[in-house]
């Protein structure tokens, strides 16, 4: 440590025992900090616990929630008092107060008693309500319902941006003001010329007919007592959709862009008023941006900028009056998930000249958002950026693998003496950028990389004595941001970009290892409910933005996968209850309409993107590597129907539960007769032997035998290498290892030959492909950035490698059971659960073993180390029946079975 450290773990400890053993930290509503304009009208409400004595638990909470901080200073909870509770729940505690009305302020703090003593009151927290009528809204729905001078409404579609303005006067001091705001497809908001908020790309994409989400800004501090002004400018997004006029029966387009505002503002005395969208608005379509289609790209005409349109005293001689539409079909809804931030800034690492004026930059990674330019020229001139993952022979760029989207934003300088831009309204996904028409040199200098995703906190960490393992997880990190865009995408960079169900199906869960993506897959729940037909068919992509009702099993398996995981990963069982009746109408459905003779007979996309038989291929057609579609669908409904039946239980719907698992049975002794024949599935492939085994169809009595096939498969067929596609690659590793054979799952993981993740590493990628053959394959389907192949390989580092897996809801239980593999010498892995930080970090080295454990505190977990003596093993330094928080359970075979309470534990064997 250094000096500074020391004095600064002095400083810490000092507070620590001056302010009592134990503390809270992390008070959130709805898992966010402070939220506004919620519209969840009981909201959960959670803490962490921080404690410096081991095997620290609440014993109880008392949660005080106040109308305003006054009242919440002297304790007194007027919309909640909850008492002094018994509970051991510090995570997701359901408001059980006064019912909470539209625009409602919320401050709360909560206190808890542990078995080590109580803690203070938090510091006040806050939430608010947003609009929870119709009736709320003063505001009505502008916009401009026709295509503007210079637009187009091909094909290839351009639309210009509106900019929308209204002057108003605040008669008196201004206490608190509150703007929300509806702006389809998106956004940008302005009070007094300054924008509200650090989102982008805002609000959150929906099926607009559905649902349209409104965003709550506190914008007291932004007005000022005389005249104001807002302004605000509405991109297409997905609302007028990047491609008009083209296969409408499959391209989901919802009209102009429009908006509806209120603002509202409450004066000093005690007196309100509303400032709403109406067509005293003026409006101009004639502002800087010219065109922006996320497919295409953004043009952007600083000549043509309008300095201080958004700021009082504007002149609006050349602006139109705004036109009243009809207001959006969708439900306006509160936006509970995070909006879109940028990130991340980087810097290129390289800029070379092509041709004369053309330069190629590197932003030395694929990554999904845009580029910052900055740039000095004369009027007129205009700057291009063309974007694309990878390059061609002769160094150009390479962009037949982006079908038909044009990916170049433009700049047109106003001349003055150093601009700086970046789009607002589009994103690429991209590594390159071709640059032309640049006024003199372009410099490194001038560029920055703008990494734009969902604004959620990285929740893990996790570092190996594997240099392929830990570049394969640098490029799952990078791919899976990338990915982010208010719903799950496929890719960030082709004509396509679409949220398909299959790609998430396990891979949702093991990026929550990752990202803490609770919020965004809640969301994504509500969409893919929304897009059920009213007979009970689910999409393969929701928001249908693409209509594909192909009615197969395993892409709309994720609706019920994506439930279980945020009830396991963040112990919220809010949505298993919620979507519980459409995912039962979705099983009848299908149940009704594809099952004969107990076997679910519809399946579309197969085992998608097995590796192919040539390096060019993008679809097998070798019938040994193919599974049957039958099998697919078959084991994925079973499976459906174990979760449907803990979901039913849960929910304590027994006579559910029972059918449920009556159907089970009876699908499974179908399934084994039609596909089990001596120990091999159907045609032997390892998806088809892997699913059974995964799901537990397997006769006891077959389970070795079918494993051993399975095994030989992958060792002797395939040399130790993978051979599955998207449904068999989500239950590979975690197969392996299970059943005894991690030291298999690290030679996938850990291959650097085709096909493997390795493969990818070796072959410059620093995300991960769309197909295990990106470097070769056709660029008709060919994305460098797609997350799906990652199957259960995040899920596999954190719970079988460093031992991270929760055994009860949100982790409040864990089982570390790490598979110590003879190859791998060290793990060293982090995780941010609901309950705080989980730590696992091992090292074994040749007559030595180091587990270093940190548990929050409110959190146990059952470990596995294995010790032939257990004498032998010292916790920080004392014999196991010494260690406070440590007890032996017991020897189960040559692993001791140990439990732990929270707090920092260091196991040694030497
Ligand atoms: C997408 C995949 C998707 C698949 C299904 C592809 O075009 O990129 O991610 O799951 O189609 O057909």
């Amino acid at each position: 440590m250094t000096k500074a450290a020391i004095g600064l773990f002095i400083i810490l400890t000092l507070t620590l025992t001056a302010k009592g053993q134990v503390q809270l930290s992390f008070p959130r509503c709805e898992m966010r900090e402070n939220p506004m304009g919620i519209d969840v009208l009981q909201p959960a409400l959670s803490w962490r616990i921080e404690s410096n004595s081991r095997s620290t638990v609440q014993t109880d909470y008392q949660i005080l929630v106040a109308s305003s901080q006054e009242k919440l200073a002297v304790n007194k909870g007027d919309l909640w008092d909850s008492g002094k509770i018994r509970s051991p729940e510090s995570a997701n505690v359901v408001y059980q107060g006064l019912a909470l009305k539209s625009r409602t302020k919320c401050y709360w703090k909560v206190k808890v008693w542990t078995n080590k003593g109580s803690s203070e009151w938090t510091a006040p927290a806050f939430w608010s309500m947003g609009l929870l009528n119709g009736a709320d809204w003063k505001g009505r729905w502008i916009g401009m319902d026709h295509a503007a001078k210079g637009d187009s409404e091909t094909q290839f579609s351009r639309l210009s941006a509106r900019y929308f303005r209204k002057e108003f006067k605040a008669a008196k001091q201004v206490k608190s003001a509150t703007a929300y705001i509806i702006g389809l497809g998106l956004y940008e908001l302005y009070i007094n010329g300054k924008k509200m908020g650090d989102q982008v790309l805002a609000p959150g994409p929906t099926d607009y007919n559905q649902t349209v989400k409104y965003n709550t800004f506190d914008v007291t501090n932004y007005l000022k007592q005389g005249n104001n002004a807002i302004g605000t400018v509405l991109g297409n997004g997905r609302f007028y959709t990047m491609r008009q006029a083209y296969k409408p029966y499959k391209i989901k387009t919802f009209g102009y862009p429009k908006m509806l505002l209120n603002l509202d503002i409450e004066y000093s005395d005690g007196t309100k008023e509303v400032v709403g969208t109406d067509d005293s608005w003026k409006m101009t379509a004639e502002g800087p941006i010219r065109s922006n289609n996320e497919y295409d790209g953004e043009e952007y005409d600083a000549t043509r900028e309008m300095p201080g349109w958004a700021d009082a005293g504007y002149n609006t001689q050349s602006w139109q009056k705004a036109q009243f539409v009809q207001e959006a079909i969708g439900m306006p809804v509160a936006q509970m998930n995070e909006n879109m931030k940028v990130m991340e800034t980087i810097k290129p690492v390289s800029l070379t000249l092509l041709k004369p004026g053309v330069y190629i930059m590197d932003m030395g990674q694929n990554m999904a958002g845009w580029i910052r330019m900055s740039v000095t020229g004369k009027r007129g001139q205009t700057v291009k950026l063309r974007f694309g993952e990878t390059l061609q022979g002769g160094g150009e760029l390479f962009v037949r693998n982006l079908r038909d989207a044009k990916s170049t934003d433009s700049y047109t300088v106003k001349g003055a003496v150093r601009e700086s831009w970046e789009p607002s309204f589009v994103y690429h996904g991209f590594r390159y950028v071709e640059i032309s028409g640049y006024p003199g040199k372009p410099l490194l200098k001038d560029f920055e990389g703008r990494v734009v995703y969902d604004d959620m906190q990285s929740s893990g960490q996790f570092l190996s004595s594997s240099a392929t393992l830990n570049s394969i997880y640098k490029n799952a990190y990078r791919g899976i941001r990338s990915n982010y865009k208010g719903m799950p995408v496929d890719c960030p960079q082709r004509n396509e970009r679409q949220p398909w169900l299959g790609d998430r199906t396990t891979g949702a869960y093991g990026e929550s290892f990752l990202f803490d993506n609770g919020r965004l897959y809640t969301k994504w729940l509500d969409d893919i409910q929304q897009s059920q037909k009213q007979d009970g068919s689910i999409p393969d992509v929701a928001p249908a933005f693409w209509r594909y009702y192909s009615d197969n099993v395993t892409w709309p398996a994720t609706y019920f996968t994506i439930a279980a995981m945020i009830w396991q990963q963040y112990g919220d069982l809010r949505p298993i209850v919620k979507h519980y009746p459409s995912m039962k109408k979705w099983m009848n459905y299908m149940e009704g309409k594809y099952m004969t003779d107990y076997l679910l007979t519809r399946d579309k996309y197969g085992d998608w993107c097995v590796p192919p038989e040539s390096k060019e291929m993008i679809f097998s057609r070798d019938p040994l590597r193919k599974t049957d579609g039958v099998l697919l669908a078959t084991a994925t409904y079973y499976k459906l129907l174990t979760l449907m039946k803990e979901f039913a239980l849960l929910q304590k719907l027994d006579g559910d539960a029972a059918a449920f698992d009556n159907l089970a049975e009876k699908i499974k002794n179908a399934f084994n007769q039609k596909f089990l024949h001596e120990g091999q599935y159907s045609n032997n492939s390892v998806t088809a032997n892997l699913l059974p085994l995964s799901f537990r169809m397997v006769p006891d009595k077959d389970r070795a035998e079918v494993f051993k096939n399975l095994t030989n498969k992958v060792e002797i067929g395939n040399q130790s290498h993978i051979s599955t596609g998207v449904i068999g690659t989500q239950w590979l590793m975690r197969g392996l290892s299970s059943n005894g054979r991690p030291d298999l799952a690290y030679r996938l993981a850990t291959n650097r030959t085709y096909p493997s993740w390795g493969y990818m590493v070796e072959n410059g990628a620093t995300t991960i492909w769309e197909l295990w053959n990106g470097n070769t394959a056709d660029p008709g389907m060919n994305s460098q950035n797609h997350v799906m192949l990652l199957g259960d390989l995040l899920i596999w580092y954190y719970e079988n490698l460093a031992g991270i897996k929760a055994a009860a809801p949100g982790f409040r239980e864990l089982i570390m059971k790490p598979d110590f593999v003879q190859d791998l010498s060290h793990v060293d892995a982090g995780y941010q659960s609901v309950y705080g930080t989980v730590k696992s970090k091992w090292t074994k080295s040749e007559g030595h073993f180091e587990w270093n454990i940190t548990l929050p505190a409110n959190t146990s977990a059952k470990i596995y180390i294995p010790v032939k003596n257990i004498s032998r093993l010292r916790e920080s330094g004392s014999e196991l029946k010494d260690a406070d928080g440590v007890r032996l359970i017991r020897m189960e075979g040559q692993q001791a079975l140990i439990e732990i309470g929270s707090g920092e534990y260091k196991f040694v064997l030497n």
